[in-house]
């Protein structure tokens, strides 16, 4: 018996506790002293086995660790092969989370009784793989095909009271696991219940799969671990055999486990959770924060102020003049109603959010409360200097005096106040409220402590955050910045906006980034564009077909033309005829040859350029690792998570053929192509970017 899993025997019972913290994952000391249990129990002439999870959870899942190392017996689909070929009454009791192999487990128990707040599901597919230890052939059995289809293929967690309607579980009862579990097989034994192997149930009913798979592939953008889930729950229902079915589903989860997406999905789930975890901040407290600041009400503020009463924090929110204070206090409401609207919060909530905890100000000296204020005003050093020289003069000490900048220098901001150790930079994404990425943005005097608020702050908001430096852009808008430059090229010599879109959604983007460009508003990149013109470098190529479009008032969807024409109430745009005209303008203008691209060409491009500017922020020590960049871009930047992000992908595809590409375009345009100082180092020593993320650098 190993120390994983404890036996121990309670008349004719014969309890299994796993002991495996933090989420009891089937490791192999786990898988084995399950099998263990199972044997001795079945030795020892115990009438039944109950299996429950001691500490938070039941079964999380197979460990994930484990994957891609070489599989150690017992394999858990053996394990629940034989738990269900077990000659007594096998029950399992749900607390916590049966994901994946913990529900596979419960699945090839005979009963199964579950806590209330118990959450069940296949979420495989979310990690590039699908079921593999015949939760494709035993869930459909027990709650349908279209069920089993619908839970496998989204990986959605499913609470008790639905899994019990859907028939996935027998009962559900309070209390704890142990007492459950031991009331619930003491009922079953005084009752004789047999054993009831769900691979003894009759093939499930078959559905038009054809279909389904289409769908569920079109659905996952290229992802194709969902599309193959469904074929495996079509060998439940054609199968000659139950064993035929599970053969079947072993193959093609062999196939997803060899494939490069289950490794960019894999990296996404470790780096995601890796990525607010600083190793400087271990024995930092964060300050604590009550009551939050906002200044300015526009598109941002609203937008942040929205998530912080989301988050049940107080919120006074600044503006210029009672009008602006009402148009954003409009903002707000606009956004909540969207959080009631899908089911967020109810009507209740929405009400108590509008009252008490927001007050809308134009006067400073109403933050002499808050703990924490986040200025969101318009992208102007000067602007931007005194209102921080205000707050330096309202707030009370030890409040964080945050900016949301997008580009500008936190610490000349910083500069602006007495007191630069309170001040970060915590930069959201639009809309504030929904977008799931906060970096924080570490100036050079900022204190540790502000820097854990910023962490603890993110964390409360429900955000991922990352640890940025400062430069222009931080890391995210300074990588966007670099791909989009190399895509206004790409035109500039001969590829169309809509070609370029078209093979970055196919490569898994939502949206290409001209498509992008026109949601976000052209406007705000032409303003940057001539901000930067007089210091711009002369070596530097200029692109103006762009500029262009501004000039003629297009600025895209806010004023219904720019790279695609919108028409109201219709889904997305079709190319705008101006913009060819424009672009041969700006060719003409330039002297330019327009030669032909690629498909393939214009993604390595673009990647090469996303990756090249990256591995440079990661060079400057503007990111810690390349997995916070690779978060960057996922949870910012709509980056394909079945990738795992640039730099996992760039490992995917080999640092030095990129290298190699990179000094090619390097050719035609030795400025924009300057190779990054860590990119030539890793190729030079064979490392690659994940080698720098396992040294924690
Ligand atoms: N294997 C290994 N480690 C795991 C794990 C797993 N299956 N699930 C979670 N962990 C680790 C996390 O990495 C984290 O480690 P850290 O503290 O070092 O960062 C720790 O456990 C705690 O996890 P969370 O921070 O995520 O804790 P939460 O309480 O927020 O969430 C959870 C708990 C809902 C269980 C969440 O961790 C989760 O979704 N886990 C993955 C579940 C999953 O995908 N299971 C399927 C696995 S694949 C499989 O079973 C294949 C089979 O069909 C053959
Ligand atoms: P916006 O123009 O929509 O809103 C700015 C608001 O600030 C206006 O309502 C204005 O009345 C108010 N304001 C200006 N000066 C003020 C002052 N002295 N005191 C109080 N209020 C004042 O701008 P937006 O888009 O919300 O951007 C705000 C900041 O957030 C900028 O620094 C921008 O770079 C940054 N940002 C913008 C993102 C976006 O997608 N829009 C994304 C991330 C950051």
């Amino acid at each position: 018996m190993t120390e994983a899993i404890v036996y121990e025997r309670i008349g004719d019972i014969a309890v299994l506790s796993a002991q495996n913290p933090p989420v009891n994952a089937l490791g192999i000391d786990v898988r084995r002293g399950l099998l263990a249990g199972i044997e001795r129990a079945e030795n020892e002439g115990a009438r039944a086995v109950l299996i429950y999870g001691e500490g938070r959870t039941y079964f999380a899942g197979a460990d994930i660790r484990e994957f891609g190392q070489p599989m150690q017996d017992p394999g858990l689909p053996d394990l629940c092969n034989r738990i269900e070929a077990a000659q007594l009454l096998v029950v399992s009791s749900l607390h916590g989370a049966a994901l994946g192999g913990g529900l596979e487990v419960a699945l090839s128990s005979h009963y199964r009784i579950a806590v209330p707040s118990a959450k069940m599901g296949l979420p495989e597919v979310n990690l590039g793989i699908m079921p593999g230890a015949g939760g494709t052939q035993r869930l459909p059995r027990i709650a349908g095909t279209e069920t089993a289809l619908e839970m496998i293929t989204t990986g959605r967690h499913v609470a008790a009271a639905e899994a019990f309607d859907k028939g996935v579980i027998d009962r559900i009862a309070e209390g704890s696991p142990r007492e459950i579990g031991l009331t619930y097989t003491r009922e079953l034994l005084e009752q004789n219940a047999p054993r009831r192997p769900l691979c003894d149930m009759s093939a499930p009913e078959p559905v038009d799969f054809d279909a389904i798979y289409d769908k569920v592939l079109a659905r996952g953008r290229g992802q194709l671990s969902p599309a193959i889930a469904v074929r495996a729950v079509q060998a439940a229902c054609e199968a000659p055999s139950f064993l035929d079915g599970v053969r079947r589903e072993r193959e093609l989860f062999m196939e997803l486990m060899e494939s490069e997406q289950r490794q960019g999905l894999i990296h996404a789930f470790f780096s995601e959770r890796a990525v607010s975890k600083l190793p400087e901040l271990a024995d930092v407290m964060p300050r604590d924060v009550i009551s939050m600041g906002v200044i300015g009400g526009g598109t941002m503020g609203a937008g942040i102020a929205t998530a912080a009463l989301l988050s049940d924090l107080a919120v006074v929110l600044i503006e210029r003049d009672d009008q602006a204070a009402a148009v954003a206090r409009g903002r707000i409401e606009d956004n909540l109603k969207g959080a009631l609207k899908r089911g967020k919060i109810d009507q209740a909530q929405f009400d108590a959010m509008m009252s008490d905890p927001l007050t809308l100000a134009t006067d400073y000296a109403a933050l002499s409360k808050a703990d924490l204020v986040v200025e969101a005003v318009f992208e102007d050093m000067d602007v931007k200097r005194e209102v921080f020289a205000a707050l330096d003069a309202n707030c009370k000490p030890g409040a964080i005096l945050a900016s949301n900048t997008s580009y500008l220098d936190i610490n000349e901001i910083a500069a602006a106040t007495s007191r630069p150790t309170d001040v970060i930079g915590l930069h959201f994404f639009s809309p504030a409220h929904v977008m799931k990425l906060l970096e924080v943005v570490v100036a050079d005097q900022t204190a540790p402590d502000v820097v854990a608020t910023g962490f603890a702050l993110g964390k409360r908001l429900k955000k991922t955050s990352v640890r940025s430096g400062v430069c222009d852009g931080f890391i995210g808008n300074r990588i966007m910045n670099s791909y989009r430059k190399a895509a206004d090229y790409m035109v500039l010599d001969g590829a169309s906006p809509y070609q370029i879109d078209k093979v970055m959604t196919g490569f898994g983007f939502a949206m290409g980034p001209f498509a992008v460009a026109d949601l976000a508003g052209l406007d705000i990149g032409w303003a940057a564009r001539k901000r930067r013109a007089p210091t711009r470098d002369p070596k530097e190529r200029v692109v103006c077909f762009s500029d262009m479009l501004c000039e003629a008032g297009d600025f895209g969807q806010k004023t219904g033309k720019g790279f695609y024409v919108y028409e109201k109430g219709k889904r997305g745009g079709a190319p705008n005829p101006q913009v060819a005209e424009y672009i041969e303008r700006d060719q003409r203008d330039q002297g330019v040859t327009p030669q032909v691209f690629a498909n393939d060409e214009v993604l390595r491009r673009y990647m090469c350029a996303m990756v090249n500017e990256a591995a440079k922020v990661v060079g400057e020590g503007i990111a810690r690792r390349p997995l916070d960049v690779d978060m960057v871009l996922l949870f910012g930047y709509g980056f394909p998570r079945f990738w795992g992000g640039p730099l996992k992908w760039a490992d995917l595809q080999g640092l030095d053929g990129i290298l190699k590409d990179i000094r090619r375009y390097a050719k035609e345009d030795a400025f924009f192509w300057q190779p990054a100082p860590l990119l030539e180092e890793l190729v030079a020593d064979g490392r690659s970017f994940d080698d720098l993320n396992n040294a924690g650098q």
